[in-house]
């Protein structure tokens, strides 16, 4: 077992703290705007965003319900594009990149960890975990796998299926398949949203550790303060604008400013 960390927020954790955080965003946008559809029916639900996401660190998203939150995180991640700014993820602009050269950059460079976990429920939790590398065609670090693997204690749920793991569990093997690439940044919309509060917190928990521990970037969507209290920092998305942030988090001061949003 691990035992090298609690499921708690780190206390006192800062940036520059433990997981030094790169002063380079791992992924920043600039000006973006993202307009749905055109003429009277057109939706403006990002209007020039300029934001940038720090390496190493644990950023969370929130806002009112359609204040932009998954908009941004599809167009920082590549999975939408912008109406117009641009984005950069590690040192490629990926505006303008096609179909095929987005695909390839998320499969090389990003990793997904969503609300339902995705899991193919005819495989083992170690066949998830390995499947997205070995779909990118590229080679599983078997000592970084053992270290993910130890840091989200699944050692001895591996040969197990789905079904036969708890929805924490599940999460936690959709995490390890995230982390396993070691990506750029991972991107997580509203991870906890399925989960009773104690599966939420150890998944959180896992989330906060990849980043104390393996230096990992993670971007995370969600409603919940008690979840944006793990994150390092916290930005507050209003009618599609970034309107303000949070360092330091405590749930009571992410209630507080949501309060003040009219979320
Ligand atoms: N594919 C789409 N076509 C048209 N409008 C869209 C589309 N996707 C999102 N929108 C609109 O863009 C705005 C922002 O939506 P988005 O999903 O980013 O909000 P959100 O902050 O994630 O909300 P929630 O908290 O409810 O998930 C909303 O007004 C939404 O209706
Ligand atoms: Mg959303």
């Amino acid at each position: 077992m691990t035992g090298t960390f609690t499921n708690a927020p780190a206390e006192g954790f800062t940036p520059g703290g433990p997981a030094r955080p790169d002063s380079r965003p791992a992924v920043s946008a600039s000006g973006v705007s993202k307009i749905y559809g055109a003429g009277d029916a057109a939706v403006h639900a990002l209007r020039g965003v300029t934001v940038g996401f720090a390496r190493g660190a644990f950023t969370a998203i929130m806002g009112p319900s359609g204040s932009g939150k998954s908009t941004l995180m599809h167009c920082l991640a590549g999975l939408d594009v912008v109406s117009k700014g641009s984005v950069v993820l590690g040192d490629i602009e990926i505006t303008g990149l096609d179909d095929r050269r987005l695909t390839l950059l998320r499969r090389e460079r990003v990793g997904f960890v969503f609300q339902a976990f995705n899991l193919l429920p005819t495989l083992t939790a170690e066949q998830n975990i390995l499947l997205a590398v070995e779909l990118a065609g590229g080679k599983v670090d078997r000592s970084w796998f053992d270290h993910v693997i130890e840091v989200l204690g699944l050692r001895d749920r591996l040969k197990h299926r789905p079904s036969e793991l708890s929805g924490g569990q599940q999460q936690r093997v959709a995490c390890a398949r995230a982390l396993v690439s070691r990506p750029e940044v991972i991107f997580a919309d509203e991870p906890t949203g399925n989960l009773d509060s104690r599966s939420g917190a150890e998944v959180l928990g896992f989330l906060r550790a990849s980043v104390r521990e393996m230096g990992q970037t993670i971007i995370m969507v969600t409603h919940d303060p008690v979840a944006a209290s793990y994150a390092d920092r916290v930005v507050f998305l209003r009618d599609g604008e970034v309107v303000s942030e949070l360092a330091g988090p405590t749930p009571d001061r992410v209630l507080d400013e949501l309060k003040r949003l009219g979320a």
